[in-house]
């Protein structure tokens, strides 16, 4: 059978949807799950941009043992040495270099003719190669470019040294039918002595990500490009768990293969979802809350009496597991390690005792302490454990009838605490007063969700938050676990603030 190869770009082209923003304990946490999932090649970030994304593909090149660890570079000679600086210590390194060819990029956005794009194309890769084994083009835009000029594209960059043709539809604008066309009609007309791997990259704006990522493959594509829970720019890219899982489901029709670990799909996604902030909707196929639930009468009959009637995805198959042993507060520390390392974390001596303390403290609380509430604690835990600022207390006055006042002390980590109070209509609008007084900043609340993590009244809440910059427009989101929900909110809004003031260089 074909084997086809998974990318993951959540750490790039994820990162692109607005308001997410992982640090780099959080990217290197991310990896390490995707190469557990089986991912054959994670972009780990685009190391020009930013002294940050720098830093991170390089921990990540030396974190990641199996997979190819990629960077993303324009056609520049300054983008290209960047990210063999950040590579350089990989086992496995591989270079993305990206270039528009469509019409109204090369016109509007590079102001480059089509000579001046086929002569950078030569320039650029041939230096890559020089640099690096693995070399890979996108010809941006793709989809809406020209195909003889895309074919010429392409054939330079096989001829300068590229052996992995990343076909983007960028704007998410092509169809299944179309986007196969497009592969069968690049893979039957470019010449090379080397085997090329062509590879799928969709966008969802019209909401056939996976299914156009699914006809590049029915039409020569042996690697898929995308993202865990499908985030990214604007409508977000293809969902890698749908295209693993649905060639795992119709391999009968795909008669294809992958290195995917089905049952890591759950865990990587609560993994993405935690740490980006961006929930997973309940409908979402997979891995939505709703995807094993059965309401109608006649279904759950059917699924009673077997349950291929109506369930063509097995919970266990994606790893839903459920829960059949919570902790409590008698559990002790070898129980604790044990679920966590069950649950697939890998968490330092520090953090252990960290997150024992609190999951102690959790027990106290609640009778039984579900996978839930410490898949939540430990991404708590490496969230905050970077934070540049800390909830020490809130402090509520509050009137049945009238405003509400608010007290909160936070600290910075050098230990320095700033108090300051504020009324607001609601409790939640009075303590997000006074945090903005705190950081001396009024960002607009864009998005604000509060959940219970698991079921009854000792429920843990989670709240997750989008707060907008009044000038830059740039969002970032946070968010809180706590026992108690107001405490929940304003761990969700002190951590927003405080990725906001980094940025503002505040
Ligand atoms: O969507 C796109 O065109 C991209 C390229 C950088 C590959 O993300
Ligand atoms: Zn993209």
């Amino acid at each position: 059978m074909r084997q086809i190869q998974f990318f993951d770009t959540s750490l790039r082209d994820g990162e692109q949807t607005p308001g997410v923003n992982f640090n780099t304990k959080e990217k290197v946490q991310i990896a390490l799950q995707l190469e557990k999932w089986g991912i054959n090649t994670i972009e780990a970030g685009f190391p020009i941009t930013s002294q940050g994304d720098f830093e991170a593909v390089q921990a990540i090149a030396k974190a990641a043992t199996t997979m190819t660890v990629a960077g993303l570079a324009r056609c520049q000679k300054k983008d290209i040495d960047r990210a063999y600086e950040a590579l350089k210590e990989a086992k496995f390194p591989q270079i993305h270099v990206f270039l528009a060819t469509s019409n109204i990029h090369m016109r509007d956005k590079l102001k480059m003719t089509k000579e001046e794009v086929i002569a950078s194309i030569k320039e650029h890769v041939s230096h890559a190669r020089s640099l690096f084994e693995k070399v890979q083009f996108s010809p941006e835009d793709a989809t809406r470019s020209d195909r003889d000029f895309l074919l010429e594209a392409v054939q330079t960059a096989i001829d300068a040294g590229a052996t992995i043709i990343n076909v983007p539809d960028t704007v998410g604008y092509s169809n299944p039918k179309e986007y196969g066309e497009l592969f069968a009609f690049l893979i039957s007309n470019i010449k090379s002595d080397q085997e090329i791997i062509f590879s799928s990259h969709c966008h969802d704006d019209l909401g056939m990500a996976t299914a156009n990522a699914l006809a590049a493959i029915e039409n020569g594509a042996n690697r898929v490009e995308g993202t865990v829970n499908g985030i990214g720019e604007r409508a977000g890219n293809t969902a890698l768990e749908e295209v693993a899982i649905a060639l795992h489901i119709r391999k009968d029709h795909y008669q294809c293969e992958s290195s995917i670990v089905l049952n890591e799909t759950k865990r990587t996604s609560d993994l993405v979802s935690r740490l980006s902030g961006m929930a997973v909707p309940r409908n979402k196929a997979v891995i939505g809350g709703n995807a094993y639930a059965h309401e109608s009468g006649i279904h759950q009959d059917g699924v009673l009496k077997n349950p291929e009637t109506y369930e063509i995805i097995t919970p266990q198959l994606v790893g839903v597991h459920n829960n059949a042993l919570p902790l409590g507060k008698l559990s002790g520390r070898h129980a604790f390690t044990t679920k966590l390392a069950e649950l697939g974390y890998t968490v330092t001596e520090e953090e252990t005792n960290a997150l024992f303390k609190r999951f102690k403290d959790l027990a106290d609380k609640k009778k039984q302490v579900t996978d839930e509430d410490l898949l939540a604690l430990v991404a708590d835990q490496v969230r905050s454990g970077d934070e540049a600022y800390h909830l020490e207390a809130v402090q509520l006055q509050y009137v049945s009838n009238g405003h509400q006042g608010a007290i909160v002390s936070i600290k910075d980590t050098e230990g320095q605490e700033k108090v300051a109070s504020a009324v607001g209509s609601g409790s939640i609008q009075a303590i997000y007063n006074s945090i903005d007084h705190v950081f001396d900043q009024h960002p607009t609340l864009t998005h604000f969700k509060i959940v219970a993590l698991t079921s009854g009244e000792d429920a843990q809440a989670e709240v997750r938050v989008t707060i907008e910059d009044e000038a830059t427009k740039e969002q970032v989101n946070g968010i809180g676990v706590d026992f108690d929900v107001l405490q929940a909110c304003a761990k969700a809004y002190v951590q927003a603030s405080g990725i906001l003031k980094a940025k503002r260089g505040a």
